[in-house]
C-alpha cells in the first residue's frame, strides 16, 4: 500500500524529468543535424575525398598524415574540406592565392589549440585578438629590431659551444649516434632565457633537474596530450585528472619563476635609479624592452600583460627553433654534398670559427639557401588556423561563410607540385635569387605572412645560421639508418622517435 503511494508520488516528477531530458537530447540532435546540413551546403562546391559518415576523414588521415596530405594536395587543387566526425569540418587551403587572401585578414585564431595554451602562457601576442593584440604588437615590435638582435649572436655562440662540448664528451670514439632534438631544444631554451632575461640557468648541463626547465618541457607534453584526448578537452574533467593536477603544479612553477625574475629586475632598476648609477648591461634583453613599453603605457599594459608576453616569448620561441635546427641537420645528413658545400662556405668565412660576428651571417648565402629549403621541406609549424569572422571570397570566386574554420596547411603549400617541381627533393638552388624571382610571394611561408606573421623570425634565422655554422665546422653528420624519424604533426612538427644522427668529429 505504502509503496504504491510512494510510486504515485514520484512517478510524475520522474516522468517530467525524463521528458525534459529527452527534449534536451532531441534539441541537441536537431542542432547537430542542422549544423551538418549547413556545413554540407557551405562546402558543396569543393570536392573532397570520400568520407565516413561517423569518422569523417579521421581514419584515413590517422596514419602517415603528411604523406596522405601530399596525395590530397595533388588530387584537389587549391583546397579541400576535412571532416573530423560528422559535425565538424576544417577547410584546408594550400594554394598561394588562397593563402594571400586568407592572411591579409585578421580573423581570430581557432579556439583549438589556443584554449589549451592560454592557461600556461596567458594572453600574449600568440593568442590575443583585436585592438589589444594590435597594441601589444606595436609595443613589442621594437624588441625585435635588428639593432637589438645583433648582440644576441654572441650569446648564441656561447650556448651552441656548450652543446658542442657536451657532444664531444659523449663521443667516446671519433663518432657516435645522438638524438639531437633534445640537446638542441635545451640549447634553444638556454639562448632564449639569456635573450629574454639575461639569465644564466646552466640548463644545458643540469637538464630537467632544474624545476623551471622541467616545467617548460613537461607542460608542452601535457598540452599535447590534452589536445588529442577528447575527454580532457572539458576543463572540469581535465582539472580533476592526474594530468590536470600535474599541469597546475608545473604551471605554478613556471609563473612563480617568471614573476620572481620580473620583480627582481624591477627592484634592481629602482635601486640603480636611486643610487644614480645606471649600469649598462652588455645588451638590452627582451625584459628591458617590455618593461620600458610598460613604463610608457602604464594604464594599458598591466603586470599580467607583461608576464604573458615574457612567457609567450620563451614558449613560442624555443620549441619551434629547435625543430627548425634539428630538421635542417637531418636534411643535411641525408644530402652530404650540400652539407660539404655549406661547410666549405662557412670555413671560408669563419676560418676556425673561434668568433662569429654579425656581418658573417649575411655572407652565408649557400647555407641560407639550405636553411630555407629545409624550412620548405619540413616546416616546423605545419599549419595555422583561423575561424572566419566574416565571409571570405577567394580569387577564383569560391566563397565560404563566417564561422568556418580555415586551416592554412603550410606543409601542403610547401609540397604543392603546382608550385614546386619534385617537391620531395631537397634542392637548395630553388632559393637562388634567379630561381626565386618568379615565384609567388605566398608560396613559401614557414613564418606565415601578413599582420600576424612570426615576430621572432629574425631571431630564428640568426639561431639557425649560428648553430649550423658551428656544428658543421666541428662535426660531420650522417643519418642513422636504423632509426629514421617518424613525423608527428603536433603544433610543432616533431618526430615520434626523436631525430637520431651519427656525429663524426672533424679533426
Ligand atoms: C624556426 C622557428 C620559428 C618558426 C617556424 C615560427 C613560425 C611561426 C608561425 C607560422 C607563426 C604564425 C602563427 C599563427 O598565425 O597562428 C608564428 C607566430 C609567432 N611567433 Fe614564431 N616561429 C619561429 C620562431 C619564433 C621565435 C624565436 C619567437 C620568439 C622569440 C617566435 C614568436 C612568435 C610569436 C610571438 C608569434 C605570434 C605573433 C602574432 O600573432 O603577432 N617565433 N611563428
Amino acid at each position: 500500500m505504502e509503496s504504491s503511494w510512494l510510486e504515485a508520488r514520484w512517478a510524475r516528477p520522474f516522468y517530467l524529468a525524463f521528458v525534459f531530458c529527452l527534449a534536451l537530447v532531441l534539441l541537441q540532435a536537431i542542432k547537430l543535424y542542422l549544423r551538418r546540413q549547413r556545413l554540407l551546403r557551405d562546402l558543396r562546391c569543393f570536392p573532397a575525398p570520400p568520407t565516413h559518415w561517423l569518422y569523417g576523414h579521421q581514419k584515413f588521415l590517422q596514419e602517415d598524415e603528411m604523406e596522405k596530405l601530399e596525395e590530397l594536395v595533388e588530387k584537389y587543387p587549391c583546397a579541400f574540406p576535412r571532416w573530423v566526425g560528422p559535425f565538424q569540418a576544417f577547410f584546408y587551403i594550400y594554394d598561394p592565392e588562397y593563402a594571400k587572401t586568407f592572411l591579409s585578414r585578421t580573423d581570430p585564431k581557432s579556439q583549438f589549440p589556443n584554449r589549451f595554451l592560454s592557461p600556461c602562457i596567458g594572453q600574449g601576442l600568440l593568442n590575443l585578438e583585436g585592438p589589444k593584440w594590435f597594441q601589444h604588437r606595436h609595443l613589442l615590435t621594437p624588441g625585435f629590431h635588428l639593432n637589438i638582435l645583433k648582440p644576441y649572436a654572441e650569446v648564441m655562440v656561447h650556448s651552441v659551444n656548450t652543446m658542442l662540448d657536451k657532444w664531444e664528451k659523449m663521443l667516446s670514439t671519433q663518432h657516435a649516434t645522438v638524438e639531437v632534438f633534445e640537446h638542441i631544444n635545451l640549447m634553444t631554451l638556454d639562448i632564449l632565457l639569456k635573450c629574454a632575461f639575461t639569465q644564466e640557468t646552466n640548463c644545458q648541463i643540469n637538464g630537467t633537474n632544474d624545476p623551471y626547465v622541467k616545467a617548460v618541457f613537461e607542460l608542452g607534453k601535457i598540452i599535447f596530450y590534452r589536445m588529442y584526448s577528447f575527454l580532457h578537452h572539458h576543463d572540469r574533467i581535465f582539472n580533476f585528472s592526474p594530468e590536470g593536477h600535474r599541469f597546475q603544479k608545473l604551471n605554478q612553477v613556471l609563473h612563480q619563476y617568471t614573476e620572481k625574475i620580473v620583480q627582481d629586475r624591477k627592484k634592481s632598476l629602482q635601486d640603480e635609479k636611486k643610487q644614480d648609477n645606471t649600469q649598462k648591461r652588455k645588451y638590452q634583453d627582451f625584459l628591458d624592452i617590455v618593461l620600458s613599453a610598460q613604463a610608457e603605457n602604464e594604464d594599458s599594459f598591466s603586470d599580467t600583460d607583461l608576464l604573458s608576453e615574457v612567457n609567450t616569448f620563451i614558449l613560442s620561441g624555443h620549441d619551434t627553433t629547435a625543430g627548425g635546427i634539428s630538421w635542417l641537420l637531418y636534411c643535411l645528413a641525408l644530402n652530404p654534398e650540400h652539407q660539404q658545400r655549406c661547410r666549405e662556405e662557412i670555413r671560408d668565412i669563419l676560418g676556425d670559427g673561434s668568433s662569429i660576428i654579425w656581418d658573417h651571417l649575411g655572407e652565408m648565402s649557400y647555407t641560407t639557401m639550405c636553411i630555407k629549403e629545409a624550412l620548405r621541406l619540413i616546416p616546423p609549424i605545419p599549419s595555422i588556423s583561423r575561424e572566419l569572422s566574416k565571409p571570405i571570397t577567394f580569387p577564383d570566386g569560391h566563397s565560404l561563410p563566417a564561422g568556418m574554420n580555415v586551416v592554412l596547411s603550410i606543409w601542403g603549400l610547401h609540397h604543392n607540385p603546382a608550385i614546386w617541381e619534385n617537391p620531395k627533393v631537397f634542392d637548395p638552388l630553388r632559393f637562388s635569387p634567379e630561381n626565386s624571382d618568379q615565384r609567388h610571394p605566398h608560396a613559401f611561408l614557414p613564418f606565415s605572412a601578413g599582420p600576424r606573421d612570426c615576430i621572432g623570425q629574425q631571431i630564428a634565422m640568426i639561431q639557425l645560421k649560428v648553430t649550423v655554422a658551428l656544428i658543421l665546422l666541428h662535426f660531420e653528420v650522417t643519418p642513422d639508418p636504423t632509426r629514421p624519424p617518424i613525423l608527428s604533426p603536433q603544433i610543432v612538427l616533431k618526430s615520434k622517435n626523436g631525430i637520431h644522427l651519427c656525429l663524426k668529429k672533424i679533426p
